[in-house]
């Protein structure tokens, strides 16, 4: 039934540069789902943006004293360049300060006020005179009135945890300016009346968990919110950053970030579309629809947002949209047991991890690891072990020498001569079933199975070369020398394939050296008895450069000094 796959990654906050925790929590995996698919022939259309709204993203941009659009121009444009070098290739990356976002968003809350389910409120909030702003709840600051701590945010206290509303603040000020000169204003904002969709949103959760196409821990998230009853969300706020609010005498304030962001996925569909009017429709992706199969990719804490309130709102509107069919949740990434954090610089970012190595050492590492049933704990220990086994001993040697003995013996081409054998047969039938395994590990989006899978065949490899020992065969018995190198080729062949989707770099070079063409990178689609004899006897090969090299001892501790490494991190 499927036709075609619509994949989306959580859309990544455009303050600062992103750490290997967001990556592997979102871009990554779903750039490996959607190479995977393109790979197998599948028509793809792979979206996200800079979620560019909200109180963060106006504060950083004073920090560096720029107009918020300007700085998310500069940052945009940053985070697109660190994602290119990490290899995700997005059919679109757009963002959510849009023309086409504006008029979306606008579009639904029109529709939604048409059908009932959003209304006008007053509320209670903080305005802070020497910032000359509203402040939003976390930026009010002052003493908490249950524990005393001197340092509580105005919509929890980070003490005794106990959620709080900015007005029971001891002490309040503002915590951008630090100014105590605070008034409580009263001011309008939309609602949008979820206990309305209550009942829709609820009879959807349970034809999703029916399918199963939801991992059980994104089911049981879902059911906690919907099970503690679902509130009425102010989704405006008074700030001039944002999509400005189409209701009568609220034309001053903008949306709540988390209502346009979601909506981005459909507006940078937009954006990509409007590109080339002639041949791209966004609708043919977003009109719901048996024939399109949406899958997302996110962290846990944005769960909520992706089966509750986007599918509500998309609900709300009464129109025919696309709802996430597949979604895929992560846990979190850690350092040294610690949380990676932007505000404190601890870890590991995406650009410098771009200064040290290769993005396949990254990829690899993280897919190998990544955070599915449990969090997992980044460590640079397990990262250099990790590349050197996997990547540089186990795939890179065996490449190496392969390449290096068919030149030796056979010169610059697939050797010719000799016929398939029972090591063969057995290497085949080893093969079949790894490739199967891997292949719907990476179906069920189970990437650490499918990374273990793919080792295995990287493994299988090696095994035969060793069992063969091509080295002796060339020198006693010619043709069966050629049988053994003609088939350890066509393994790098095969690599050059399967790998593709986790580390694309190294594949390339894969390519480069056996003159592939783009056909033969194709995901296998053939037993391997037949695959791993196409590459022909005579076929153009020439050596290539070690595609990794081992990370020695020096260069582990130098990372450990630099990013450190081990210490004590906020829980
Ligand atoms: N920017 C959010 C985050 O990084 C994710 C937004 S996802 C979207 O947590 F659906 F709202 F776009
Ligand atoms: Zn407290």
């Amino acid at each position: 039934m499927t036709k075609k796959y619509l994949v989306t990654s959580a859309l990544p906050y455009i303050n600062g540069v992103k750490h290997l925790g967001n990556l592997v929590g979102s871009m990554l995996p779903a750039d490996v789902y959607a190479r995977y698919l393109r790979q197998k022939g599948e028509e793809v259309l792979y979206i996200c943006a800079t979620d560019e709204h909200g109180t963060p993203a106006e504060i950083a941009a004073a920090e560096e004293k720029m107009t918020p659009r300007e700085y998310c121009d500069k940052y945009h444009q940053i985070q697109k360049d660190i994602y290119d070098g990490f290899g995700i290739r997005f059919d679109y990356f757009g963002r959510t300060s849009s023309e086409q976002n504006t008029v979306l968003t606008q579009h639904f809350c029109e529709k939604l006020v048409e059908n009932g389910f959003i209304e006008k409120r007053m509320t209670k909030q903080v305005y802070s005179h020497a910032d000359g702003r509203f402040l939003p709840d976390r930026y009010v600051e002052g003493t908490c009135p249950h524990c005393g701590y001197e340092k509580a945010r105005g919509d929890q206290c980070d003490k005794c945890t106990t959620l709080l509303d900015p007005t029971e603040l001891i002490h309040p000020r503002s915590a951008i300016s630090g100014s105590e000169d605070l008034e409580v204003k009263e001011s309008a904002h939309l609602f949008l009346l979820l206990p309305k969709l209550e009942k829709e949103v609820t009879a959807w959760i349970d034809e999703k968990e029916k399918e199963g196409l939801w991992p059980a821990q994104v089911v049981s998230i879902a059911r906690k919110w919907i099970k503690e009853g679902l509130r009425e969300r102010g989704i405006t706020r008074d700030l001039k950053w944002g999509v400005p609010v189409n209701y009568p005498g609220l034309e001053d304030k903008v949306f709540y970030v988390w209502f346009d962001a979601p909506i981005g996925y459909i507006a940078a569909t937009k954006q990509w579309a409007d590109e080339d009017p002639a041949h791209r429709d966004y609708m043919d992706w977003w009109t719901e629809s048996p024939e399109t199969k949406y899958v997302e990719f996110m962290a846990k804490d944005n769960v909520a947002f992706h089966t509750i309130y986007f599918p509500a709102t998309l609900m709300g509107s009464g129109e025919n949209w696309k709802k996430v069919d597949v979604l895929k949740g992560f846990n979190w990434l850690n350092y040294y047991g610690g949380k990676f954090s932007t505000s404190q610089h601890r870890g590991i970012f995406a650009d410098q991890a771009l200064e040290e190595f290769d993005a396949d050492y990254w990829r690899y590492w993280l897919m190998a690891n990544a955070p599915e049933s449990d969090d997992v704990s980044f460590s640079i220990e397990s990262f250099v072990a990790t590349v050197n086994k996997d990547l540089n001993d186990v795939l890179g040697n065996f490449i190496n020498r392969v390449l290096k003995m068919t030149a030796k013996s056979f010169g610059d081409e697939v050797p010719s001569g000799g016929s398939f054998g029972p090591e063969e047969e057995r290497l085949f039938q080893e093969l079949d079933g790894l490739l199967k395994n891997y292949s719907e590990a990476l179906d069920k989006l189970e990437f650490r199975k499918a990374l273990g899978f793919l080792r295995e065949l990287w493994v299988a490899g090696n095994n035969y070369i060793a069992r063969t020992e091509p080295w002796k065969a060339v020198k006693e018995d010619k043709d069966r020398g050629a049988v053994i190198l003609r088939t350890g080729l066509n393994l790098i062949r095969l690599y050059a394939a399967v790998s593709k989707p986790v580390i694309p770099g190294a594949c390339e070079k894969m390519a480069t050296a056996l003159n592939l063409s783009p056909e033969e990178e194709a995901w296998p689609d053939k037993p391997m008895k037949e695959y791993l004899a196409q590459l022909p006897a005579g076929h153009a090969i020439h050596n290539i450069d070690p595609l990794f090299s081992k990370i020695s001892d020096e260069r582990a501790e130098e990372l450990k000094a630099r990013y450190g490494a081990g210490e004590e991190g906020e829980k």
